[in-house]
């Protein structure tokens, strides 16, 4: 199997109470496939040791401009050329200024202000500073030339305040990394994926589920996320408590009568005008619901107990309908299938057509539920099958999008 390049990213580490996360990111970012090169202010090594960077990243620290690391190179310039994203984490307020001023009278502003690789800053400071409107402006400044920011966390401060300004958590400060790298195809589209299974209650203590992790849609999402999108997921009981990009607008349901109402309310009062750019129903909703739901736990007793199902509401077939002749929103179908592949991809094409889909992605229930890889066929309109082996549902999310991708290009 081909390896992935390696993502490079120069990390600037300033003058923060919060510095010694950064040695934290730098792993977390590692383990991910990052090589990471760090570039500390002076004040930064106030606060942790650049011992400590060179021993976690194996890398020299970028330090001052005076004791270049690479001698017969221009350091700060190097840096900046090699890198593929910069990384400012965590961000005082000072460096902020100074960035959004153009300043470069240390080695990571001058980074800043030479490098063609998208830049991330994650500020981390005391909640008034991070509010006060000098601070706020230079932060639209920058965002206005396309500088990517990570909103601090609201919580308890070091400087004893309560508010926003706390550094938000490795995942999160990784994901803008991840959107920072990737190309931009799906920005400015909205998106909404629906995930995970619903539970139909019996009575106020049992319910009828399936195995569904939900996992899939999550890695559909947050792949959207990375390539720019706006994206909306809703989504059933899941296994775990995922690290999602707060950007991500998660709508959490129960039951598939709470999963319709949320995935029609995603198409809005006019869906001929206003439907989301694309809808991804990867959801395991259950088919059928007990025609009563007992409001008293039923008492156990030994005689046999026949509760009666009734059909739950098809969502993908409803959003078809209300998608009629439209191009809005683009349709991804899921299902899955126990069997064989032949029986799988007779499956999907009846479905596609069935459902109005645009796409219809088919999976076997061993190949996919509560896994963290998935082997799928993806068939597109007119009956065209492609046939994905064995990933991880990261990289099958990325081969559905690359899909939908070249089958909307082809619809404009
Ligand atoms: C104990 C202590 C903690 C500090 N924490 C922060 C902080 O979290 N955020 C911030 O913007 N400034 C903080 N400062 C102030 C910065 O260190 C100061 O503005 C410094 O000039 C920043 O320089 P730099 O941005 O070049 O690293 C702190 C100062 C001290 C003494």
């Amino acid at each position: 199997m081909k390896r992935a390049k390696k993502t490079r990213v120069v990390l600037g580490v300033t003058g923060s109470i919060a510095a010694y996360k950064a040695a934290e990111l730098a792993r977390y970012m590692m383990k991910r496939g990052c090589v990471v090169r760090v570039v500390m202010s002076e004040s930064a090594e106030q606060f942790i040791s650049p011992l400590t960077f060179e021993s976690l990243t194996g890398q020299p620290v970028a330090r001052s401009f005076w004791e270049e690391t690479q001698p017969g190179a221009i350091g700060h310039i190097a840096l900046a050329d090699w890198a593929d994203v910069v990384l400012v984490a965590p961000a005082t307020a000072d460096t902020i200024a100074k960035a959004a001023y153009g300043f470069s009278d240390s080695p990571l502003l001058a980074v800043l202000l030479a490098t063609k690789a998208p830049i991330v800053i994650a500020p981390a400071m005391n909640v008034n500073m991070f509010e006060h409107s000098q601070t706020q402006e230079n932060i639209h400044n920058l965002q206005a030339r396309g500088v990517m920011f990570v909103t601090p966390e609201s919580g308890d401060l070091a400087c004893g305040w309560k508010g926003r300004g706390r550094l938000a958590q490795p995942a999160e400060i990784y994901h803008h990394v991840r959107r920072a790298v990737t190309p931009q195809d799906l920005r400015g589209k909205r998106v909404v994926i629906s995930t995970g299974p619903t539970r139909e209650a019996i009575d106020p203590v049992r319910f009828i589920s399936n195995r569904s992790s939900g996992k899939m849609g999550l890695s559909l999402a947050v792949e959207a996320f990375h390539r720019g999108a706006e994206v909306t997921l809703v989504h059933g009981p899941l296994s775990g408590s995922p690290k999602l990009p707060s950007l991500i607008r998660t709508i959490s349901i129960t039951s598939a009568d709470e999963m319709r109402s949320a995935v029609l309310t995603t198409l809005g009062r006019d869906p001929a005008h206003h439907a989301p750019d694309i809808m991804i129903m990867a959801a395991a909703v259950a088919d059928y619901r007990p025609e009563i739901e007992s409001d008293q736990k039923i008492k156990k007793s030994n005689a046999p107990l026949n509760i009666q199902l009734v059909s739950n509401p098809d969502i993908l077939k409803e959003v078809g309908e209300i998608k009629g002749t439209h191009e809005r929103p683009f349709l991804v179908g899921f299902a899955v299938e126990t069997g064989d592949t032949e029986k799988l991809l007779s499956e999907a094409k009846r479905k596609l057509e069935a459902k109005n889909a645009d796409l219809l992605v088919g999976n076997l229930a061993q190949d996919s539920f509560d896994k963290d890889t998935n082997k799928v066929l993806i068939v597109s309109k007119g009956g065209n099958a492609e046939e994905i082996d064995t990933a991880r549902k990261s990289l099958i999310a990325k081969r559905i999008f690359d899909t939908v991708a070249t089958n909307t290009r082809s619809q404009s």
